[in-house]
């Protein structure tokens, strides 16, 4: 009787150091918010030049500009080269950082020699891997998704181990990655299985890298953030959840120092807490697939802000 009333108090205390370690690791998000601390010293002490993937449009590009602001030097890679060109002009314009463009299209293999020639001499300490693709926005079947799978693979996945290849060993002493992954990416979600699957993928192996290199003073931290308004997500009107890419870049940054994983913003670390307590037998059900496909698709169509091609 006694042993067993010590295995439940055992039990009590665990959960309860567990709940602090929580909260504590929650107030951090929290204090950080509000108090907003300038990262521009940390940043700059990485070395000259961030190199930022997809940079061309929506969170890229708005790393692209904060790192600029925060007097880094920035490569940027992405798909469009007159969108590149005009970003580059802007941002020599606004802020006075050097910029390289390199021109890739991260759904093809052959990119990677191109990329290392362009990147060769610049003393890099900062790599967005943020570049992805989400197929289809509107939830659909795995079956009825546009099948673009190789494309999605390269993409979401190879770039991100590549470039890291690329970039790893040109670090001198320290260096900080930010892998940009998804909300979609901290359990599986049914009807966007290809973007969920790839994304988990970006998690998994950015948080086992960090355990490999942190004591090699290099910093790799992984983003889940959930709904962001870009073109990905067609615009959609930003809200308390919705965050505009500037905002969640912002706010992104006060935690670079925070570990190995956050959702990037307060709000979406909230909305992670409160899908955590969803059981699965109700996420996985029939009837969650039911409301994503009705009421969640009707709230998109809704709110999107292009509504071209969106429909079909
Ligand atoms: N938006 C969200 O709600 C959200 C939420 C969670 C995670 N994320 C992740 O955040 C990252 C950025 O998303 P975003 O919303 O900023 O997307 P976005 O607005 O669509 O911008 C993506 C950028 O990447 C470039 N790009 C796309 N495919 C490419 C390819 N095959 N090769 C080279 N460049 C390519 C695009 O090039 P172009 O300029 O040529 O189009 C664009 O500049 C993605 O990894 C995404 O999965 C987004």
């Amino acid at each position: 009787m006694e042993a067993l009333e010590q295995f439940f108090s055992f039990v009590g205390v665990l959960v309860c150091l567990i709940s602090l370690v929580k909260c504590v690791r929650f107030a951090q998000y929290v204090f950080l918010h509000f108090w907003k601390p300038s990262p521009r010293s940390y940043l700059q002490s990485m070395g000259q030049w961030a190199v930022i993937t997809g940079a061309g449009d929506g969170i890229g590009k708005e790393y692209s500009f904060e790192l600029a602001k925060h007097g880094l030097n920035v490569v940027l890679i992405s798909r469009t080269l007159e969108k590149l060109q005009a970003i580059a002009m802007e941002i020599e314009r606004t802020t006075g950082s050097s910029v390289k463009i390199i021109q890739a299209d991260f759904t093809k293999d052959d990119i990677y020699k191109n990329i290392k020639e362009n990147l060769k001499g610049l003393e890099i300490g900062i790599l967005v891997n943020n570049v992805g693709m989400l197929p289809n926005l509107l939830p659909s079947y795995f079956l009825n998704a546009p099948d673009e799978i190789q494309s999605l693979i390269h993409c979401n996945i190879t770039s991100v181990v590549k470039v890291y290849c690329l970039l790893i060993c040109t670090f001198r002493r320290k260096g900080l990655i930010l892998n940009i992954s998804s909300g979609a990416a901290l359990f599986p979600w049914p009807l966007y299985s290809m973007y969920s699957a790839s994304k988990a993928f970006v998690c998994t192996f950015s948080k086992a890298l960090q355990a490999e290199y942190k004591g090699k003073g290099i910093l790799i931290q992984v983003l889940t953030p959930y709904a962001i308004s870009t073109s990905m997500t067609k615009h959609l009107n930003p809200n308390i959840i919705t965050k505009t890419a500037n905002e969640f870049v912002k706010e992104s940054l006060n935690y670079v120092t925070t570990g190995d994983e956050n959702c990037g913003c307060l709000a979406h670390e909230i909305l992670a807490c409160f899908l955590r307590l969803i059981p699965s037998w109700a996420f996985y059900s029939r009837t969650f697939q039911m409301f994503l496909l009705t009421q969640y698709t009707d709230y998109l169509r809704q709110n999107v802000n292009v509504k071209q091609n969106f429909y079909k």
